[in-house]
């Protein structure tokens, strides 16, 4: 089952607040149910969310068929569900731009880029695997590499296959992977709940740990390289991407382990000059004060709760994309690094 799809006129997509305990599809026909589940993370992660925005702009155009600033007017509400992954935007917009060839076309451009994405991940594998397993054998002779990751960035972040966790999963299906650290993501787990499920079904050996244990882990050795994903990249590197990330980076940097960026081109966002321009999502209190439904904190406590960090450039060993490898600890700038061709096994 793919993580989003479209099914008969529908958005199909998992309800992924409900993992891993159960495996439901929910069916999406108007562009509000669509915010709504965007803003409770039904569906979630930076590629996932430019497939939703984009097939969102189809139902719009087929709903509004002679009516395109009703379709642009609520388009524009669905660009701003959430504000750091730049995706999002970036799917609504590839959809609009169909928009004056009529609604078959907005919805074929939707499928396109749900196909672009699917042979998108593949290639990141591909690009991913081949710098860590070199990394790792160049530093310390090893070809079984041993992984830390964090938040989701698998299948369930993408249409099929993930980016990071892809990477984890090239390495597991080429036999060179010897364990994963998977954080745990607080406040909402999408490391304990969705990347531990999938690391499952793929069969990695993993462990789950509590974000502030893997700091420490590291610097005891305990994993040969860092992988995440990205929500937006600016153009000078520097990487927004789930709370947490910065101080992986801040102890890969001091174990000396490299810290390698995994996202596709539409997650790069060249009007972002440096990671001070992305907007951070602040998720109110109510998820940190409350656990699994139970308060935490004594009544009125508040609490910050910004979804992500940036890390700056000079802290990340390379991004890879399904169509180049940065080398920023070379350095490399994403002006001067031409795109290459997608890799497909
Ligand atoms: O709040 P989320 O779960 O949408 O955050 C997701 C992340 O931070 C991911 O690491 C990022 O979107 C990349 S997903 C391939």
């Amino acid at each position: 089952m793919r993580t989003i799809d479209w099914q008969d006129g529908a958005i199909t997509m998992i309800d992924q607040t409900l993992l891993p305990h159960e495996v439901k599809q929910l069916r999406v026909t108007d562009v509000d149910t669509l915010i709504t589940d965007i803003q409770r993370l039904a569906v979630r992660g930076a590629p996932a969310l430019g497939i939703a925005g984009a097939l969102g702009v189809a139902l719009l155009a087929d709903q509004f068929r002679n009516d395109p600033e009703r379709v642009r007017a609520d388009a524009a509400r669905l660009r701003e569900a959430r504000p750091t992954a730049v995706n999002l935007s970036w799917g609504v917009d590839q959809a609009l731009a169909a928009l004056p060839e009529g609604h078959a076309a907005v919805l074929t451009r939707a499928l396109q880029l749900r196909d672009a994405d699917i042979a998108g991940c593949v290639s990141m594998g591909e690009y991913g695997a081949d710098l860590v397993t070199r990394l790792v054998s160049e530093k310390t002779g090893k070809d079984q590499v041993r992984m830390m990751t964090i938040c989701n960035t698998g299948g369930l972040a993408t249409v099929e296959r993930g980016t990071a966790l892809g990477v984890i999963q090239t390495l597991h299906e080429r036999g060179s992977l010897a364990h994963v650290i998977a954080c745990e993501t607080r406040p909402l787990l999408q490391g304990a709940r969705l990347t531990a499920w999938e690391l499952t079904n793929f069969g990695a050996p993993f462990d789950l740990a509590v974000d502030s244990a893997a700091p420490f882990l590291l610097s005891r050795g305990a994993a040969d390289a860092v992988v995440i994903g990205a929500d937006r990249v600016a153009a000078n590197g520097d990487t927004a991407n789930k709370i947490g990330s910065f101080s992986l980076a801040l102890a890969a940097k001091y174990a000396g382990v490299p810290f390698i960026v995994v996202a596709p081109e539409s997650t790069v966002d060249l009007s972002c000059a440096d990671g001070e321009a992305i907007e951070i999502e602040d998720r109110g209190s109510a998820e940190v004060v409350n656990f699994a439904g139970t308060q935490t904190a004594p009544a009125g406590t508040t609490a910050l709760n910004p979804a992500f960090d940036v890390t700056p450039h000079s802290l990340i060993t390379a991004l890879v994309t399904e169509r180049r490898v940065v080398n920023f600890a070379a350095g490399q700038t994403l002006k001067d690094t031409p795109l290459g061709e997608l890799r497909l096994p």
